[in-house]
């Protein structure tokens, strides 16, 4: 029972961007043998790796509506299982709301990225793209190895 309440708290507690938790990923390329297990973060970042490369295409491309939607599925991105959640949470503890936020950052680079592709603004799309890989890097420096050792 306190395991349920538990569980519910930390499924709201993490929240935020919710809603995409199936689409893209259930198709995140069962075919390829690299790709982590379904409902991993692991797999869930690949496919982010993915998006952002195709948003790198896109920008060399100047193909803004390819680069619109690219950051589109950056900003959607999917989420982890729950079990992956639990033991996230359950290891960061304190350090789970810098987490988040690091999270947060790149999504709110997407919706900007988004923006600026819509309007053939290649000048401010570059420097969101910048600013975006250096958001991603951030976490990697500051959590990937914890979480690997969370998690595996
Ligand atoms: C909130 C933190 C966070 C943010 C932001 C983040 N990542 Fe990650 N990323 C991780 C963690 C943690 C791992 C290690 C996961 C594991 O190995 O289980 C990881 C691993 C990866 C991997 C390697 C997957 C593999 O097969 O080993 C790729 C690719 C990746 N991230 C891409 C990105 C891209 C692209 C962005 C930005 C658009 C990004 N990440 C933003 C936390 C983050």
């Amino acid at each position: 029972m306190k395991k349920t309440i538990l569980l519910v708290t930390m499924s709201i507690a993490w929240a935020g961007s919710a809603s995409a938790a199936d689409s893209a990923f259930a198709t995140a390329g069962a075919a390829q043998s690299v790709t982590a297990e379904a409902g991993t973060l692991k797999a869930v970042m690949q496919q982010l790796g993915r998006d952002y490369a195709a948003l790198n295409q896109a920008v060399l491309m100047e193909d803004f509506e390819a680069a619109a939607n690219a950051a589109l599925h950056i900003a959607k991105h999917d989420q982890p299982s729950l079990g992956q959640k639990v033991k996230i949470m359950a290891g960061l503890r304190s350090e789970m709301s810098a987490f988040k936020q690091a999270d947060g950052k790149v999504h709110s680079l997407a919706v900007d990225i988004k923006q600026a592709a819509e309007a053939n603004d290649m000048p401010l799309l570059i420097q969101r793209q910048s600013a975006m890989l250096s958001a991603c890097m951030a976490c990697h420096t500051g959590y990937r190895s914890k979480i690997k050792n969370i998690l595996n």
